[in-house]
Parts: C-alpha cells; sequence; structure tokens
C-alpha cells in the first residue's frame, strides 16, 4: 500500500471534517499507517512530529504501551454496555477519580462521547433546572471569539463566524458577550455586567472556555477574569459552564484551568485528552444542587432524560483511568513546567521578527500569530505544507500557527519543532 492508492480509494468514500474537499485536488490527503510516542508515520515511510497531539486529544502520543495494555485488558472483560440502569467498575472508579481532582463543588458526573454533547448536556441541564423549579430562562450568555463545538446548541453559544454564520437562521437565540482575549478584563467584565442586567432572570448560564479560546485564534486571558466572573454569575444567580474539553487534563499548565482562578463552576464540561486520543468520551461534572433538582419521583416530569447509546462505554472509562494513572504515577504536570519553560524561551525571540505580531503561550498551547500576508495567499497552508516537508506537522488556524504537543515530546523534539518553524518565518 501507497499513500497515493490509499488516498484516491479514500477520495472516492470519505468527506473529511473540516475540510474542502476539493482542497485535495492538490494537496494530498496523509493516510498515516502507525503512531509511535510524538510521531506518526505515512504508507510511504514518511514520519511525522504530531506538534499539535492530532486535534489536541493525544495527550501522551500515540500507541502509549501502559494505555495499550488497560485497553487490552479491558477488552477481554468487558467492552461496552448500556448505561441505563446499569453500571461497571470503570465508569464508577473515573466519575470518583474525577470528582476527587475537579474543583470541590463538583460532586456528580453525567457521561457523553464528545465535546460539543458534553456542551449540549451543561446548556440542557442549566435550562432544565430553572424549568424544574417553575422559571423559564431561554438564553445563555458566551464571549465573543468562542468555541463551543458544532452541534446545533454548542454552535449557537459559539462566535466563530466561519462554522456559525451559515446556520444563523435555525439557531438558538444566545448573546455574546465582549471577552477578556480582545478587550480589557475591566471591560469584559462591565459588558458581562450589562448584558446579565439587561436580561435578568431569563439567562440560564454563561458558558467560557477557560484562559485560552482555543479554536478562536488562541486568544489567551488572565485567571483573575474567571475569578471575577464567578462572583459576577453568583451575583446574578446564573450558572456558571467551563468548557474545559480543550484545555482540561494539563494543558494550561495545570490540571484544570479554573485552578488557575481558584474557581469552582456549575458545570465543568471535559473531553479531548480525557482518553488520551484512544476513546471518544466526554463528561459534564456538576454540583449536588444540580443534581437534586433532578431527583424526584418519575411521575413529577423532572427528570434529565438526556441520553447518547455509547453513553459511558467501558473501554473508553477504562482509557480514562489508564490516562490518569499516568498523571499520577509520572507526575506530568511538574514535568510539563520545564517543557512549558523551554518553549516559551525558544518561541519569545520570534515575536522580534517582522512577520510574526505576537508570541502568545499558557502552559502547553504556544502560538505565533503571523502579520503582513495577504489573506488569499492561506499563508497557514503554506507553513502546513513546507514544515510537513521537514517531518513537523501543524494545522495552523488561519494566520496562527500554534503548538499544542503531546506531553511525551523531548526537549530536542520541541527544539525541532520550533526550529522548522523559525527557519520558514525567514523564508516564506
Ligand atoms: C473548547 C471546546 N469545546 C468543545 C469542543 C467540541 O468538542 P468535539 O470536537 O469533541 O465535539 C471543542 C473542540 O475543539 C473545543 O475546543
Amino acid at each position: 500500500m501507497t499513500n497515493e492508492k490509499l488516498m484516491s480509494e479514500d477520495l472516492k468514500y470519505i468527506f473529511h471534517p473540516c475540510s474542502q474537499m476539493k482542497d485535495h485536488e492538490n494537496i494530498p490527503l496523509i493516510p498515516i499507517k502507525k503512531g509511535k510516542g510524538a510521531y506518526i508515520y505515512d504508507f510511504d515511510g514518511n514520519i511525522y512530529l504530531d506538534c499539535i497531539s492530532s486535534w489536541w486529544v493525544n495527550i501522551f502520543g500515540h500507541s502509549n504501551e501502559y494505555i495499550n495494555n488497560k485497553i487490552k485488558e479491558q477488552v477481554e472483560e468487558l467492552e461496552h454496555v448500556i448505561f441505563a440502569g446499569f453500571t461497571h467498575k470503570p465508569a464508577i472508579e473515573l466519575a470518583k477519580r474525577l470528582v476527587s481532582i475537579t474543583p470541590k463543588q463538583l460532586k456528580k458526573v453525567f457521561f457523553a462521547d464528545n465535546g460539543s454533547s458534553a456542551i449540549e448536556i451543561s446548556l440542557k441541564m442549566s435550562f432544565q433546572y430553572f424549568k424544574n423549579k417553575g422559571e423559564s430562562r431561554p438564553l445563555f450568555v458566551s464571549l465573543q471569539n468562542s468555541y463551543h463545538g458544532e452541534t446545533m446548541g454548542a454552535l449557537a453559544v459559539s462566535d466563530t463566524g466561519l462554522y456559525k454564520d451559515i446556520y444563523s437562521d435555525i439557531l438558538l437565540k444566545t448573546i455574546q458577550a465582549a471577552s477578556p482575549s480582545i478587550v480589557s478584563e475591566t471591560e469584559a467584565l462591565k459588558d458581562m455586567k450589562k448584558v446579565l442586567q439587561e436580561h435578568k432572570g431569563k439567562i440560564s448560564a454563561v458558558v467560557v472556555e477557560p484562559l485560552v479560546q482555543c479554536a478562536g485564534s488562541m486568544k489567551m486571558y488572565n485567571p483573575s477574569y474567571l475569578t471575577k466572573l464567578r462572583e459576577i454569575c453568583d451575583d446574578f444567580g446564573v450558572f456558571l459552564i467551563a468548557d474545559e474539553v480543550a484545555v482540561g487534563f494539563g494543558r494550561t499548565g495545570s490540571m484544570f484551568a479554573c485552578e488557575q482562578a481558584g474557581i469552582s463552576p456549575d458545570f465543568l464540561c471535559l473531553s479531548k485528552g480525557i482518553t488520551g486520543g484512544y476513546m471518544p468520551l466526554s463528561v459534564v461534572l456538576f454540583t449536588n444542587d444540580i443534581y437534586d433538582a433532578f431527583y424526584c419521583d418519575y411521575n413529577e416530569g423532572k427528570s434529565f432524560l438526556d441520553s447518547h447509546s455509547y453513553t459511558g462505554n467501558t473501554l473508553a472509562c477504562a482509557v480514562a483511568n489508564a490516562v490518569l494513572d499516568i498523571f499520577e504515577q509520572e507526575n506530568i504536570i511538574e514535568k510539563n513546567r520545564e517543557k512549558i519553560e523551554l518553549m516559551r524561551k525558544l518561541t519569545q525571540p520570534l515575536v522580534k521578527l517582522p512577520n510574526v505580531k505576537e508570541v502568545r503561550q499558557r502552559g502547553m498551547i504556544c502560538a505565533i500569530e503571523l502579520q503582513g500576508y495577504a489573506t488569499e495567499r492561506r499563508i497557514g497552508l503554506t507553513f502546513f505544507q513546507e514544515a510537513l516537508k521537514k517531518g513537523i506537522y501543524i494545522r495552523p488556524l488561519g494566520n496562527i500557527i500554534y503548538f499544542m504537543p503531546p506531553y511525551v515530546i523531548t526537549h530536542e523534539e520541541i527544539a525541532k519543532m520550533v526550529g522548522v518553524v523559525e527557519n520558514l518565518l525567514h523564508v516564506v
């Protein structure tokens, strides 16, 4: 099998996500044969350093031996079982562990199977919480430039026009408040208060991506905004949903981004890194108060009847437990500190280049914003193609080149990753 042969078979049948398929008339699709550690291997023998952890999920790289063994053990025992009326050990263990490592007011776990579904669940639960208490609060507030996924509810609270605008006629009505990643913290907080005041009694929840708006050009803001936002949500009696689908599990330097603000949200949505890229899984954690609002006799009609066929998939839960084992056993958060500093040291000087507008970093996320290129040039695509020739896989967001490497990346590999991009910055 060669790349060429597999590519042409693929293009006969498959419509890929977040892709203009016509692009593949000129840009080869790359069939991947295997992965090991921070590397992926294609069918023609090329090797690429996966600098974005395959859409931010493979936090411990590819084909991790420890996780492989855990999944093999689990598959011999139980691969999946319906999660309504039945339960299993991996889910119980995972829920218990997640409650113990997340902010302390979060006591209960609801399972789903992707990040967008976790957002849907948190929105539905917020709305129904108030409905169960006799109030109708149909509005949700999110931040400008936010991204929360692409199912209809998640898209409705997102603000990335590229994915959302075309569907605007059929989406839930939501409000976007100013983002601290774009305006000052003071202005953003003022705007949030204004929105909450104007729609008092109609808003169920505010949903935010703590510290980094990843799909929104990797724009970042300080933990102090979150601390104050928590207070404001309490003052106005609305829920705070923390969407840590992208930033959870060590990505911003702490296990969860909310820790840096010292806050406990009412809902915490997690996915991506939770299974280290092995299995689709997401969870929503929430408070006992929220749980209690749905706890009643069946005929009272207050049950939360959301479900997905793969809810609480056993293999996925076993893998998530293995991921947590690795965090504990290998002291990952501590070990990442040196890698974070090395990325900082190597990327900060790039800001002096005329084609670099800004270099920003939060933990294991580092973004280089380019300037001075015409939009038609699709400069991100050029960087992607040129870096690939040097064995570096990046997937820029427009004119933002970013690194979100797996935590198994070595110091030498970090140097290579940044070095390749630095050289390209001089010539592209
Ligand atoms: C912050 C955030 N929320 C939600 C999602 C949606 O997750 P999924 O792609 O698993 O549906 C993403 C995906 O990138 C995300 O970055």
